[in-house]
């Protein structure tokens, strides 16, 4: 497995491998999990050369203690990352990739200030910054993203889209804990017993999944979810909506023939969870 951190060696890299290699990409902030490699493996299996990026960037934080304690198990990641085949990590630091570099300026047309982007503003302007640089850097054929940042996925789907990238982005589903809980590297931050309360999202959104039907008003289902959320211990559901899964517009009631996800953000004590299933009408 190579470890490039080094910039110029990355260009240099990155330039001549594509010419004769199928390149899949996976851009991480570390503090890897099981999530984090089903991407990787995707890759390994539908591309010759796999690269995985790990940066921690601070401009997707809109809560500096979120960013200061957001876990880094560097070592560990390196060890996983080796295990499951991985070719290549680049590892860049602040300044390689905001150095000269100001930012990506795309037109969202309104997807970053709804759902996550109202809770954490700025939050997918630094998603967008970071994630167009490594596109610049790594140039891949193939860059894989996890479905359980839906809002993420689909603003940077638009912004390779807007851009002209030849990039093809791809979406690999929710892996979840034996519990149900959607697996994330705050999960880390949880308690034992926080961590068995948090399963409780998974299955109330099942619960709603299962029962929703066309016709039905979605006010109704996000207020039996968020009241159930609210009964279990240290749980506040900050969001629960239903959207069209491409331009994520919000929508009130359920349509034959529709495809809806249901997204919740859920805070479990002082930490702050997503999850979304996506169902088929
Ligand atoms: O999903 C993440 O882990 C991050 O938002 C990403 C895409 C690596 C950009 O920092």
């Amino acid at each position: 497995m190579k470890i490039i951190n080094n910039l110029s060696e990355a260009f240099e890299f990155f330039e001549a491998i594509r010419l004769n290699k199928v390149v899949g990409f996976v851009p991480t902030m570390g503090a890897l999990h099981q999530g984090h490699i089903s991407l990787v493996e995707q890759s390994l299996k539908e591309t010759d050369l796999t690269v995985v990026s790990i940066f921690v960037n601070p401009r997707q934080f809109n809560d500096k203690s979120d960013f200061e304690n957001y876990p880094n198990n560097q070592q560990m990641d390196m060890d996983m990352l080796e295990k499951v085949g991985c070719d290549v990590i680049f590892i860049p630091d602040n300044k390689q990739i905001y150095d000269n570099y100001a930012g990506y300026l795309m037109n969202f047309e309104g997807l970053d200030s709804k759902y996550e982007g109202e809770f954490r503003p700025g939050h997918f302007q630094g998603v967008v910054d970071v994630v167009f640089r490594l596109f610049d850097i790594v140039k891949p054929h193939k860059a894989f993203f996890g479905q359980k940042d839906f809002q993420q996925l689909a603003i940077i789907k638009k912004m390779t889209a807007q851009a002209g990238l030849e990039i093809e982005i791809l979406s690999c589903p929710i892996v979840r804990e034996k519990s149900g809980l959607a697996m994330s590297s705050r999960n880390e931050r949880l308690t034992q017993t926080q961590r068995v309360n948090a399963a409780s999202i998974y299955a109330e959104m099942k619960i709603v999944a299962n029962s929703i039907n066309i016709g039905d008003k979605t006010k109704q289902w996000s207020n039996h979810f968020v009241k159930n959320i609210e009964k279990v211990e240290d749980l506040k559901a900050e969001y629960c909506i239903f959207c069209n899964p491409n331009t994520l517009e919000e929508l009130d009631e359920v349509l034959q023939n529709s495809v809806v996800v249901m997204c919740v953000a859920v805070w479990c004590g002082k930490v702050r969870l997503i999850d979304n299933i996506i169902l088929e009408f």
